[in-house]
């Protein structure tokens, strides 16, 4: 199956959440499963970097005039194993070619033509849908979030003698692509289209909304979120179209890409380890706590979080949480940046706790291999999450996760109680509401398991041996697909 995979990260170009190790693992997952997976990008600079005998494959026009070069390339090591993996990329340096992050300027405001930026990559999958590139067209286009959102409704909406159907991811439904009305024109939509039944959302013109509208098939990244969404909780508004849309709903849980996380094989470690032989998990943490100036203390419980610090993951609780983990005898360690109250409050928590508790405000995407190397428990207590990435690494690297019961999380980790630590499902330590009673009351729960080794032991082992790879999941997604394809 020929399928043309548009996102606008992919690992390790360009990242800054879990969308780019998903978009970075897929083809290759699925190439396993004789799907011939190509990606679409935008020419960011990290992207234009990395593609290597780049070939212009054809080019269009936007609305505004903007002429768009679609080239064609290699990206080294992406593909089935470790070969190179062909993608395209669209050239447009008045677009695309601005230094760090894809979506906002240095002072955290959005890009204001991010409207135009993220349909031309609409656009994009549109045209190579509809045979851009004469040498291969896709039988399938799977878009993954917002960004990608309008290219469901060109491949819908345009003029064209067949159709290529469309599979929609929902990584996160929090980030909805919304814009002001008057952009509208600049989308190369029939005006109809502006409508509560097409990408109108309360005045505003919304990308998600686009694709979970007009794409064949949504999906996204839990089963358990996959529910969640169809709630007036947990929908952002768009609860009621994902409703009416339930049959065409299903979620997809993601995985672990091993060639990136393997803690045998990590050359990011300082002493790499697996399930045997675990000396070098207590190496990695005497090097994680010397080199973030917590004290040496191997016996310490060290928890530690690494996300984007935002509202989402659940940094209220960690701040409520850290005197019961320094006055339990812990370390606590966070790796983030994000919101600057956040940031500001974990700093002043570091300040008030030298040598137990450590922050970097900073994206380091070695120290995060370290971190979770090093570390005994994996801190995702988030409000919402569409699957979560850190806990599944964090088991493969011998840290329990300490989750809330939400979206992925709820699917991907097991408490341990007498029952679970009986028939070895347990795997780390998961509570309810977003409150800090029953967190700080899994708090204690994870130190009194650390107290009995040998049941931590246990609980580790649990974790490690999960593989959660690509495999089941590439699976589904190739199921998926042939059946999308096969549906007329
Ligand atoms: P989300 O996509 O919501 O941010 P995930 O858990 O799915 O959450 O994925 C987050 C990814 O980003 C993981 O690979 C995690 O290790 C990485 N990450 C997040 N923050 C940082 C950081 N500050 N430094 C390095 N890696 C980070
Ligand atoms: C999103 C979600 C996260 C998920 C990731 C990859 O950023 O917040 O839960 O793991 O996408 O699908």
């Amino acid at each position: 199956m020929r399928i043309l995979q548009v996102s606008s990260e992919l690992f390790p170009l360009l990242k800054t959440g879990g969308l780019a190790d998903v978009a970075g693992a897929l083809p290759a997952a699925l190439g396993a499963q004789a799907c011939d997976v190509r990606p679409l990008l935008p020419g960011f600079p990290a992207v234009v970097a990395g593609l290597h005998a780049a070939q212009t494959i054809g080019n269009f026009t936007t609305p505004w005039g903007e002429r768009i070069e679609v080239v064609l390339g290699h990206l080294p090591g992406l593909g089935a194993a470790g070969q190179a993996l062909k993608a395209y990329v669209l050239l447009a340096p008045g677009l695309y070619d601005r230094p760090g992050n894809p979506y906002h300027d240095a002072q955290h405001h959005p890009y204001t033509d991010n409207h135009r930026r993220f349909a031309a990559l609409g656009w994009g999958a549109a045209h190579l849908a509809y045979g851009l590139d004469s040498a291969w067209s896709p039988q399938l286009v799977h878009c993954h979030d917002w960004h990608a959102g309008l290219a469901p409704a060109c491949m819908a909406l345009w003029d064209s003698p067949h159709r290529v159907p469309s599979l929609f991811t929902i990584h996160n439904l929090a980030y909805q692509g919304c814009f002001d009305a008057g952009c509208f024109p600049e989308l190369g939509l029939p005006a109809s289209a502006f409508s509560v039944g097409g990408l109108e959302f309360y005045g505003q013109v919304s990308f998600m909304k686009a694709g979970l509208v007009y794409a064949n098939h949504i999906s996204t990244v839990s089963p358990t979120y996959a529910r969640e969404i169809q709630t007036a909780e947990q929908g952002f508004g768009l609860d009621g179209l994902l409703r009416s849309r339930a049959a065409q709903l299903s979620g997809i849980l993601n995985g672990v890409d091993g060639s990136v996380w393997d803690p045998k094989h990590d050359a990011l470690l300082p002493h790499p380890f697996d399930m045997r032989k675990l000396t070098g998990k207590a190496l990695n943490k005497a090097h994680l706590q010397a080199e973030t100036d917590l004290e040496a203390l191997p016996d310490a419980p060290l928890f530690t979080l690494v996300g984007r610090l935002t509202e989402q993951k659940g940094l209220p609780l960690v701040l409520g949480g850290i005197e019961e983990i320094v006055g339990g005898g812990g370390q606590l360690l966070v790796l983030g940046s994000g919101d600057a109250a956040l940031e500001h409050a974990l700093a002043g928590q570091a300040h008030a706790y030298p040598g137990r508790v450590a922050v970097r405000l900073d994206y380091d995407e070695a120290l995060a291999h370290r971190i979770f190397g090093g570390s005994d428990v994996t801190l995702v207590p988030s409000r919402f999450e569409p699957c979560g990435l850190t806990q599944l690494y964090g088991m493969k690297y011998g840290s329990l996760p300490l989750v809330r019961r939400v979206g992925g999380l709820a699917d991907t980790v097991t408490d341990t109680d007498l029952e679970t630590l009986d028939d070895s499902s347990a795997t780390g330590f998961v509570f309810d509401a977003f409150d800090s009673t029953p967190y700080r009351s899994a708090l204690r729960r994870a130190f009194a398991l650390y107290r009995r080794r040998a049941d931590w032991n246990r609980v580790r082992h649990n974790g490690m041996r999960i593989a959660s790879s690509w495999q089941d999941s590439a699976r589904q997604y190739r199921d998926l697909y042939a059946s999308l394809i096969s549906t007329p």
